[in-house]
């Protein structure tokens, strides 16, 4: 048995939790849209074609704000297709991921999705195949009163009020060279930026995010953010960050420790971001949108040959360690709190998903849908990043990492401390003490935990309730939280202070 100790104190304050953190995203992939949120005819379904079925769960995830249309779909998007008479839109070949686009499902669906789903809207436009006037167009169309051609287009199609869009991404992953009209460092900064002026020219407001790298593993990362961010530092708000990890010939110790990955990368996009702040002496400070993150099984995605609407595309079935590894990185991004002000894990139904849907059929939670619930529901406050002294492990792909990761955070109004812990070690389990005397703990705690003996174990159509968070043992005794965390486990401790 392994020992740990955390030590929470509220000078270990790092910033008040964004709700942003808690992002998802909506992708024109696979069956994200269609047959996920969106399949008029389904039992659930309601006027709109909107599953109620998934809008319940999607409420019970606790998402907060919905990165939308792509991704690598965006780059080669229409905006006008997907609005307007449905019956009148173009059918295209969507050739990001070799899919038939119908357009029956556009903004304006999007939008009022988003008012049922209670969820803030996070729209990317196309920097891929397109440019300026069709990222001001888009923003006119969605944002402006009336009164113009695009804002009294969008009144005609049924939407008489603007949609108040703030959070704009500028393209998709544009580092990357499978992106439709990829670029480089300097043509996506002079690209960037002055989009970011002419949108800014509509609204000073907006919330802007620049491309960063794709992954930190990317061979123009570092070079990619310095560039952008000096052609683009004055005119946007947030550089984008995306990462994906995924369990690799059964090495579950570098797996567990993906995370330590994920904390690298951020701090590496704040030092660059700094460093060019610096050299323009400027005391504005860039924040990270962190807007594609989760667990997936890239080496299993295979694009269809076929055209088709909606195929099946990594509908990855989730374990209990991918649900533990996705604790972890949702404790990283809480640590980052400070710098990371925005995140959205991708995607949100069906590809890549923390909810899954038969088309016709019920919705179901994957096992990395209960971390991210249950951090979204208890995570208020202020964010504290701990002290830990527990044991190192060795791990093929990340060196020597700790073998425990913890956040915390500590709401005044309900007098809550939320204390979060991953145990990375693959075989061992870790006795935890947490010494909580700055908060005056009440002796009551509530904990439950993810682990299975069968780490394997995942929720199918079949048994949607295999997997899901389990009522822990904790104590709290002479101010001092003790519990005993499995190997392989995320687990949640709520203390009374
Ligand atoms: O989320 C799936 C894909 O991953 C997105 O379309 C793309 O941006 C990223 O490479």
């Amino acid at each position: 048995m392994l020992e740990s100790t955390v030590v929470v104190r509220p000078d270990l304050r790092v910033a008040r939790v964004n709700p942003r953190t808690f992002g998802s995203f909506v992708e024109h992939m696979g069956r994200c849209v269609y047959t996920g949120i969106y399949e008029p005819g389904h039992p659930s379904a309601d006027e709109n074609g909107f599953r109620q079925d998934v809008l319940e769960l999607v409420r019970e995830l606790g998402v907060t704000v919905v990165r939308y249309p792509g991704g690598n779909f965006v780059s080669g998007y229409r905006w006008e297709d997907g609005v307007g008479p449905v019956d009148e839109r173009p059918r295209r070949l969507d050739l990001a991921w070799r899919q038939l686009e119908t357009n029956e499902f556009g903004l304006n669906e999007f939008m009022a999705w988003t008012r049922a789903a209670g969820v803030e809207p996070m729209m990317a436009v196309n920097l891929g195949t397109r440019g300026i006037a069709e990222a001001v167009d888009l923003l006119e169309y969605a944002n402006h009163p009336s009164g113009t051609h695009l804002s009294d287009l969008r009144v005609s199609h049924g939407a008489r009020e603007p949609h108040g869009i703030r959070m704009w991404c500028l393209g998709n992953e544009m580092d990357g060279p499978w992106q439709l009209g990829h670029k480089t460092p300097e043509e996506y900064a002079r690209l960037a930026a002055e989009t970011a002026r002419a949108m800014r020219q509509f609204d000073a407001g907006l919330e802007l995010v620049a491309c960063g790298s794709s992954g930190r593993e990317m061979p123009t990362f570092g070079t990619w953010e310095t560039t952008v961010l000096e052609e683009a530092y004055d005119v946007v708000d947030y550089v984008s960050a995306h990462a994906y990890y995924q369990l690799v010939d059964g090495d579950h110790a570098s797996f567990l420790a993906s995370s330590t990955n994920m904390d690298t990368f951020i701090r590496d996009v704040v030092a660059t971001a700094d460093h060019v702040g610096a050299r323009l002496n400027s005391s504005k400070k860039i924040t990270i949108s962190f807007d594609e993150w989760n667990v997936w099984y890239q080496r299993e995605l295979a694009v269809p040959e076929d055209w088709t609407v909606a195929p099946r595309l990594s509908e990855e079935a989730y374990t209990v360690l991918d649900a533990v590894v996705v604790g972890s990185l949702l404790i990283t991004l809480l640590q980052h709190s400070d710098r990371v002000t925005a995140a959205c894990q991708a995607q949100l139904v069906n590809t890549i998903s923390p909810i899954r849907t038969e088309p016709g059929g019920p919705a179901w939670r994957q096992s990395i849908f209960y971390p991210f619930a249950e951090m979204a529901r208890h995570a208020r406050g202020e964010v504290i990043r701990p002290t830990v002294t527990a044991p190192t492990m060795t791990t093929a792909k990340h060196g020597e990492v700790p073998t425990l990761d913890c956040v915390a955070t500590h709401d005044a109004d309900t007098g809550t401390l939320a204390v979060f812990v991953v145990n990375r070690h693959p075989e061992e389990a870790t006795e935890l003490r947490v010494p909580l005397r700055d908060f005056a703990p009440a002796g009551t705690v509530r904990a439950v935990s993810m682990h299975d003996a069968d780490r394997t174990a995942a929720n199918t159509q079949e048994d949607p309730d295999r997997v899901r968070p389990l009522p822990h043992e904790a104590t709290v005794e002479d101010g001092e939280l003790r519990s005993v965390l499995p190997a392989a486990s995320w687990s949640m401790f709520l203390i009374d202070v």
